[in-house]
């Protein structure tokens, strides 16, 4: 799957070092799928089916995410000096967009009322790709185990939950392309300068954990309905399957995250901070909640 000798093991394969740089370019150009979303034959529905599509909450949020996700990755490729490591950035950028354009088709043929945004800019490129990145982290932990429920739950046919079969293994993907990034940044700057990147990521890990825990909240006080927010992922769960506990919904994510990263070459670093923090919950969280 890698051009990468075979005798290079976990413990050479030090994050930064050359090796490491090529076999994360290399993982990810040799699992990038080709699709073409202006090319998908829709399911058709039935008057239910297509009632229940329209009124999942979360499509506009879903479009304003992807193009913030698309436009920053796309810039983000020339923030990398390793010309291999700046292509894969390109290719995360093209995924991107191209989530953005299945999200314009999948609306445009169910004729789901959008707005769709003015491409965004972004200001502070590095911060803004430590920020989507991280925010993916979250994300995708959570869209494994939601999609693994709507794909088990039949609320929506087969045929329409396999188109986004791509998208999920895509976002694996770039979960993965991420954490070994950040860690071959830091480990590339002089020592000195570590403590800083480091601290400035930890910041943005908070952001991030804080605009989830209102989300947490907001599920179990006064919103149950489970409005429109920026991490639509933790309350989508209400609208795409039969009721299901957190603790439940913690299970199935971390079966789904564990199923998804070992089809990856294991000498790549895991995302661990989300299925750490869900590991501790599921275990210390009654089972009825
Ligand atoms: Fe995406
Ligand atoms: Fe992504």
């Amino acid at each position: 799957m890698s051009a990468v000798p075979a005798d290079f093991d976990s413990a050479t394969l030090r994050p930064g070092s050359p090796e490491h740089k090529r076999l994360l370019a290399q993982f990810f150009f040799d699992t990038h799928v080709q699709y073409d979303p202006e090319r998908i034959a829709w399911p058709s529905l039935s008057d239910e089916e297509l009632k229940r599509l329209t009124a999942l909450p979360f499509w506009q949020e879903a479009v304003s995410t992807e193009n913030v996700t698309s436009n920053t990755v796309t810039a983000a490729a020339a923030l990398e000096s390793d010309p291999e490591l700046s292509r894969a950035i390109a290719l995360q950028g093209f995924e991107e967009q191209r989530h953005a354009r299945l999200l314009a088709a999948l609306t445009a043929h169910y004729r789901i009322p959008i707005e769709f945004p003015a491409p965004y800019t972004p200001r502070k490129l590095e911060d803004d790709f430590l920020f989507a990145g991280f925010g993916e982290c979250f994300d995708s932990f959570f869209a494994f185990g939601l999609f693994a429920l709507a794909r088990e739950s039949g609320y929506f046919p087969a045929a329409l939950v396999t188109v986004f079969e791509p998208v999920m293994e895509e976002e694996v993907r770039h979960i993965l392309f991420f954490v070994n990034w950040v860690k071959a940044r830091r480990m590339q700057l002089p020592w000195w300068r570590r403590p800083a990147f480091r601290a400035r990521c930890a910041w943005i890990i908070l952001k991030q954990v804080a605009s989830r825990v209102k989300t947490a909240r907001s599920m179990g006080g006064a919103d149950p309905a489970g409005a429109p927010s920026e991490n639509f992922t933790l309350t989508a769960h209400q609208n795409i399957a039969a009721p299901v506990t957190l603790h439940g919904l913690l299970e199935k994510c971390l079966a789904e995250n564990d199923r998804r990263m070992a089809r990856y070459d294991a000498r790549l670093l895991r995302p661990r901070l989300v299925p750490g923090i869900a590991r501790v919950l599921f275990r210390i969280l009654p089972k009825s909640i």
